[in-house]
């Protein structure tokens, strides 16, 4: 048996299969049944207030169709299916936009809950958000299976999320029935989550898509859900404000600029702290002595930082790094999704 059919027959049977996709590895199982659900929330120890994405595949959802029909047929086909609900005539047109423009691919929908989907999936909401994900594995995962796959990122609750198989072993192990094996992933932070339902849509979760490319599509601005800090210079906020997630083991600490980060390197390394360093290309060529210190480079482009990010971080962790340094970025563009997950990574524990 093929290893992509042994995994839609897992999913069939309700056991959990971790799949790749274009942003990280997701932790799939069939999003019409509950006790599959179950074993989701388990192997990752996520609490049941934590929503999860329904990934669905053209396959099943195309029909011949006019590519500029409104609403888009894939939103009529998920309606005659019992995935999502009724929609506004100018909810349809918005999401006629998007779908069109950006599916597959990382953009996950806040769309109302069909009836065939669980309220565990939803954490008990009226919404359900939805993803059709690029990767050839995952679409081809969905279509075999014939089922829409719930799937959060493949990782322990909190932890830095998986961008190779590896990582999804190294944090999930036996507690998955079947790893399909896709390499690395090509984006590397997760899907942008967007509730286009209200008059002003709301980016819940920066990510892949940015929010001026969703603002060219709609012509409109939206607004961000996530509250932020009025610069990067900034400290904290009270603890709380900001949830601890995506976090590597290691005290992450975002420097506002090069030489600031140099100097906490030098003071770091003095009192004999293991100290581990993420660079860009050009900065670990900058100073002579940076050769000297732990570091992973991840490459050059705001592209290049958000697909090796995460890979990164669970190195410098497994170098053995208490502190892991890394210079803010702007928030434009991929930078805000990087940006995000960076201050939501440096958040302490308490
Ligand atoms: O790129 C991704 O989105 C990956 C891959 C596997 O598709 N998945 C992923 O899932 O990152 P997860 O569970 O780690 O993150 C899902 C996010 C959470 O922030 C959750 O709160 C939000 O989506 N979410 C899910 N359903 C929602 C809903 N009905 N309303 C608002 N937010 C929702
Ligand atoms: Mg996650």
């Amino acid at each position: 048996m093929s290893d992509l059919v042994h995994a839609a027959k897992a999913i069939r049977e309700g056991r959990l299969v971790a799949f790749p996709t274009e942003t990280v590895y997701g932790l799939g199982a069939n999003a019409l049944d509950v006790k599959a659900i179950r074993k989701i929330f388990e192997a990752k120890g996520r609490p049941l207030n934590d929503p999860l994405i329904v990934h669905v595949c053209p396959d099943w959802l195309a029909e011949a169709g006019n590519g500029a029909a409104t609403p888009h047929p894939y939103l009529e086909a998920l309606h005659r299916q019992g995935i999502i609900g009724v929609l506004t005539e100018v909810q349809q047109a918005r999401l006629t936009r998007l779908i069109t423009q950006f599916w597959p691919g990382p953009l996950t929908l806040v769309l109302p809950r069909g009836e065939r989907i669980p309220l565990l999936v939803t954490s008990g909401g009226n919404t359900v958000a939805i993803r059709m994900p690029q990767h050839p594995l995952a679409l081809a995962l969905i279509a075999a299976s014939g089922l829409p796959i719930a799937a959060p990122s493949a990782n322990r609750f909190g932890h830095v999320s998986p961008t190779t198989a590896q990582h999804v072993r190294d944090d999930l192990g036996e507690r998955v029935d079947v790893i399909l094996d896709g390499g690395p992933t090509s984006i590397g932070v997760e899907s942008t989550v967007l509730n286009a339902l209200p008059d002003v849509p709301i980016i819940l979760r920066h990510g892949g898509v940015t929010k001026e490319q969703i603002e060219h599509v709609l012509a409109m601005p939206v607004l961000d859900g996530k509250p932020q800090r009025e610069s990067d210079a900034a400290p904290l906020p009270s603890p709380g404000l900001l949830e601890r997630h995506y976090a590597p083991d290691a005290a992450l600490h975002i420097l506002p600029n090069f030489a600031a980060l140099l100097t906490q390197w030098r003071e770091l390394t003095a009192a004999g702290q293991p100290v581990g360093l993420l660079l860009t290309r050009s900065q670990a060529s900058a100073t002579p002595d940076i050769a000297s210190a732990q570091h992973y480079i991840l490459g050059e482009t705001l592209d290049d930082i958000a697909r090796n990010l995460y890979a990164g971080l669970r190195a410098l962790d497994s170098a053995g790094a208490g502190y892991i340094l890394m210079c803010a970025l702007p928030r434009l563009g991929l930078g805000a999704a990087i940006m995000d997950r960076l201050q939501r990574g440096a958040v302490r524990a308490n």
